[in-house]
């Protein structure tokens, strides 16, 4: 195990969607440059996890903390949390009509670029990194001029979140089932890109029911969400068991 600080330390984390209680008591520590992927059955509460830390305001965290570099993002609005370093993948991200592309990002990256004491970027230099950027994730330059998401397919939306990571890096990314609706292509260019910012810094929960995806990841940790509780920690050995015995019988 590594010594360093975590970068995020979630500690008893509570949350509840209207009357329900989703997540009972979460806890876990995310070193910086590492993976940490999140498994459980359909309905266990991962997407809650994610947007109860990204801020969403129907998530309702009633109890515990999510210490990113020690700032307790529970206490934060949506925007400072992302200020702070980090970024949600949505699982169905959703469009934003009469948005341009090009403009919702670079108006995200500035803000982030802000707060880490960095000049924003002219609208012409953002072009031509996000056109790099698109470009490696094999994405037409000229998505960057539609409305968010307008029209995009399923994977082109996924490509599209990964656009926004790669641009903005985040200390903490959670991508929520990054590798569904993503072709083959797609998938790659996710493992690239995170074995990059990894080595960079930037510390990953990937939430994914695919073994495939989890192996070629190489996660540190796996954990298995369940009542609202991490149930279970391992290794791949875990992801590998999931995926033979399913999680109706690791509840048994
Ligand atoms: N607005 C809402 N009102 C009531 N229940 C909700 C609401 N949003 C989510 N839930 C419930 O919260 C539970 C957790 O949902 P969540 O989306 O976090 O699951 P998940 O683990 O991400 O599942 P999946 O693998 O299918 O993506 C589900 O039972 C869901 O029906
Ligand atoms: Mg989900």
């Amino acid at each position: 195990m590594t010594t360093t600080t975590p970068v995020l330390q979630v500690r008893d984390l509570r949350v509840e969607i209207g009357e329900r209680t989703v997540l009972q008591s979460v806890s876990l520590d995310v070193q910086p440059g590492s993976l940490i992927v999140l498994m459980g059955a359909n309905g266990s509460g991962k997407s809650t996890f994610g947007m109860a830390l990204a801020g969403h305001p129907n998530y309702h965290v009633t109890a515990g903390q999510a210490l990113l570099n020690g700032k307790d993002l529970v206490q934060l609005p949506a925007h400072e949390r992302a200020r702070a370093g980090f970024f949600l993948s949505f699982q169905s991200p959703p469009d934003i009509p009469g948005v341009k592309n090009n403009l919702f990002i670079r108006t995200a990256l500035n803000a982030v670029r802000e707060s880490r004491g960095e000049t924003p970027l002219d609208a012409f230099d953002f072009l031509n990194s996000a056109k790099q950027g698109a470009k490696e994730l094999g994405m037409p330059a000229a998505m960057l001029g539609r409305p968010v998401n307008e029209g995009f397919s399923g994977g082109e939306r996924k490509r599209n979140e990964l656009l926004q990571l790669t641009l903005l890096q985040p200390r903490v990314a959670l991508l929520d089932e990054i590798d569904s609706g993503l072709d083959v292509d797609g998938v790659r260019a996710v493992v690239e890109l995170v074995q990059r910012m990894r080595a960079q810094g930037t510390a990953f929960i990937v939430v994914s029911h695919y073994l495939q995806m989890i192996e070629s990841l190489q996660p540190d940790q796996v954990l298995r969400l369940d009542q609202g509780r991490i149930a279970e920690s391992g290794d791949l050995a875990l992801a590998r068991s999931i995926a033979e015995t399913g999680f109706a019988r690791a509840n048994a």
